[in-house]
């Protein structure tokens, strides 16, 4: 049967293009602050019923929509943001394509009452189905509230793929607090089913918006970090070595104010912690990228949260170097969690285990803690009004916990002694330090063996009586592939009939026995697939070769321990050994009184 091809009515064809733009409550909510950012509102509030499915509100105090065009504001592909193709190559703006309100409208029933400052009144438009129901003009504050009810309520199909009343409002609630660590300028406030989760004061500074979303929670230890490299500034925070996740659920990444995901910047994240944490374990990132518009595009998917960088190469330098820098710091040193943490002085087995207090640093549990605090003030919600109620909710907890960043200072710190022949123990003026012997000693051999690996000269030494060692056939047979690179490692290995080998000579700075297990352990870690070629491949080997080349419980004098401090402290990086395990664990004072109950 041969098919007629028509074009679709426009209300169907309205339909598809809304479905690319928004597919839940939380793609509204997006799009409508957004919209309240580009008209340069200094407060947003965002009010969701029922996971945004039955009531979503915007309201903001930005520059509003003339009553005159209020209606071309609903039209497809009508935006006041950009005009012509050339300004896809220069957005500034978070909109740019016209699309939001258009689709929005055309699947919910909405109502937007706005009013510019240079007008006496404002409006209120309804709209139905993309159908204008009613519009008249209204007394109201400057800026614009968007209201919009029984989303996909013409959408069957729609409708029924989206989540659990909770699941959508955690999405929406997550994102709220990520538009509130991105714009501290702006007075964020999200209140869910009549509950205000939290508010933000809007005074620009980003700690004390880390602050109230956290609730003061004291495993939420952040360094802040700020790059700026050509035209590139990164600012934002991030944990130290000591906390860290399963996953990247607490990773969030803005460029230019607009929150996306980007796999090179995640691959630029892992590589400056890669030695610092364990495989699997991630770091939480608060980061946020500011780059000339020229040197991105962000007109990649319809929904915006993918950006094109033009530059990748410099970009990832730039970042992977400076957040290496940031972990540098003092408080970069991984700290005794009184609570739990490192079992050091733990007396009972039912503290929480380090690894669960980290993942529980989680926007999602930091702000269930706030729904508590939230009931608490129901009273004061009740006579809040829908937008501009005379009477300001109780602000969240603002406590200043940061305190400045200084370098670490190895000058200030005094061995006092060791325990257990593992552990150097030393303080300076306000905490106590337990070093992981081993850890240090592995950080160290690693870092002077990379220096040789990537220097031109190599110090070696002969070795009196030769040692010999056999390998796989596997790995024999390509044997002039590791055999050159232990040679710029330090090492001088021949080839001494099939499948055995001799070590002439080794790094000045192991002693026989530890070299020989460094080569072993080299070679059980090499394979056919190892690609030399790669540094990164190399690295690792190395750092896990000299795993086993250090000896624990090893006695040392009072020299050895200052001597293994003072290389320690010229390592590149002394805080954590090659595979991530801290080499540091420090007791503030203060925690330590804590402990004795005398705070
Ligand atoms: N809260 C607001 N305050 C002031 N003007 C607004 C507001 N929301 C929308 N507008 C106006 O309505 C226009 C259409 O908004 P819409 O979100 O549909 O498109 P856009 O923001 O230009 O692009 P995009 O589809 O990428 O979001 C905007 O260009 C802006 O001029
Ligand atoms: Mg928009």
């Amino acid at each position: 049967m041969q098919q007629t091809i028509k074009l679709l009515n426009k209300t169907v064809s309205d339909l598809i293009a809304a479905g690319e733009v928004v597919d839940r409550p939380l793609s509204v909510v997006k799009e409508l602050v957004e919209n309240s950012i580009d008209a340069g509102a200094s407060s947003i509030v965002i009010e969701i019923r029922k996971g945004g499915k039955e009531y979503i509100r915007v309201t903001d105090n930005g520059s509003g929509i003339p009553e005159k065009q209020v209606h071309m504001a609903f039209q497809r592909h009508a935006t006041s943001k950009i005009q012509r193709a050339e300004d896809l190559g220069y957005i500034e703006t978070l909109g740019f394509r016209g699309e939001a309100l258009a689709s929005i409208s055309s699947v919910s029933k909405m109502e937007v009452i706005t009013k510019t400052k240079e007008n006496q009144t404002g409006s209120k438009t309804v709209i139905h189905g993309g159908e204008t129901i009613e519009h008249i003009s209204t007394g109201c504050p400057d800026g614009t509230t968007m209201i919009v009810r029984d989303l996909f309520f013409n959408t069957p199909a729609r409708l029924k793929f989206m989540k659990s009343d909770s699941a959508e409002s955690s999405a929406v609630i997550d994102f709220a607090a990520q538009m509130a660590l991105a714009y501290p300028e702006i007075r964020i406030r999200m209140i869910s089913n009549g509950n205000i989760l939290f508010s933000t004061r809007g005074t620009g500074d980003r700690r004390k918006v880390i602050m109230t979303l956290s609730g003061n929670d004291p495993s939420m230890k952040l360094l802040p970090l700020e790059i700026t490299e050509g035209n590139i500034y990164v600012s934002g925070y991030i944990s130290g070595p000591g906390e860290s996740k399963a996953s990247r659920k607490g990773q969030i990444y803005f460029v230019n104010g607009r929150a996306i995901s980007s796999k090179i910047l995640e691959k630029a994240v892992d590589s400056a912690y890669s030695d610092r944490l364990f495989e699997g374990r991630f770091p939480i990132i608060y980061l946020f990228l500011e780059i000339s518009p020229s040197e991105i595009d962000v007109n990649i998917h319809p929904n915006k949260r993918e950006v094109r960088f033009n530059d990748e190469k410099t970009l990832t330098s730039v970042l992977t170097g400076g957040i290496k820098e940031a972990l540098t710091v003092k408080e970069a040193v991984p700290d005794m969690d009184i609570n739990g943490g490192p079992h050091v002085f733990q007396t009972q087995d039912n503290g929480p285990d380090r690894e669960m207090v980290a993942d529980q640093v989680d926007i999602k549990t930091i702000l269930s803690s706030y729904r508590h605090e939230a009931e608490k003030i129901k009273e004061e919600i009740a006579e809040y009004k829908v937008g501009y109620g005379n009477k300001e909710p109780r602000e969240t907890i603002h406590i200043e916990k940061y305190t400045e960043v200084k370098p670490f200072d190895f000058a200030q710190i005094q061995v006092t002694g060791s325990i257990f022949g593992s552990y150097i123990t030393a303080t300076d003026h306000d905490n106590f330090y337990l070093i992981d012997q081993h850890a240090a000693h592995e950080r160290i051999i690693f870092e002077k063996l990379m220096a040789q690996f990537n220097g031109k000269l190599k110090v070696k030494q002969p070795i009196m009586i030769p040692s010999t060692f056999s390998a796989d056939p596997a790995i024999s047979e390509n044997d002039e592939k590791w055999i050159s690179i232990l040679d710029a490692l330090g090492f001088s290995v021949e080839d001494f009939g099939p499948g055995t080998y001799i070590i002439k000579e080794i790094p000045m700075f192991l002693s026989l026995s530890e070299a020989e297990k460094f080569v072993k352990d080299f070679l059980d870690t090499y394979s056919e697939n190892t690609d030399i070629s790669q540094p990164e491949q190399i690295k690792k080997i190395t750092g896990t070769a000299c795993k086993s080349a250090v000896k624990a419980n090893d006695h040392l004098t009072e020299e050895e321990i200052e001597g293994l401090m003072e290389t320690l402290s010229k390592c590149e990086n002394p805080f954590s050994c090659p595979h991530g395990r801290p080499t540091f664990i420090k007791f503030s004072k203060t925690d330590i009184e804590k402990r004795f109950g005398r705070t």
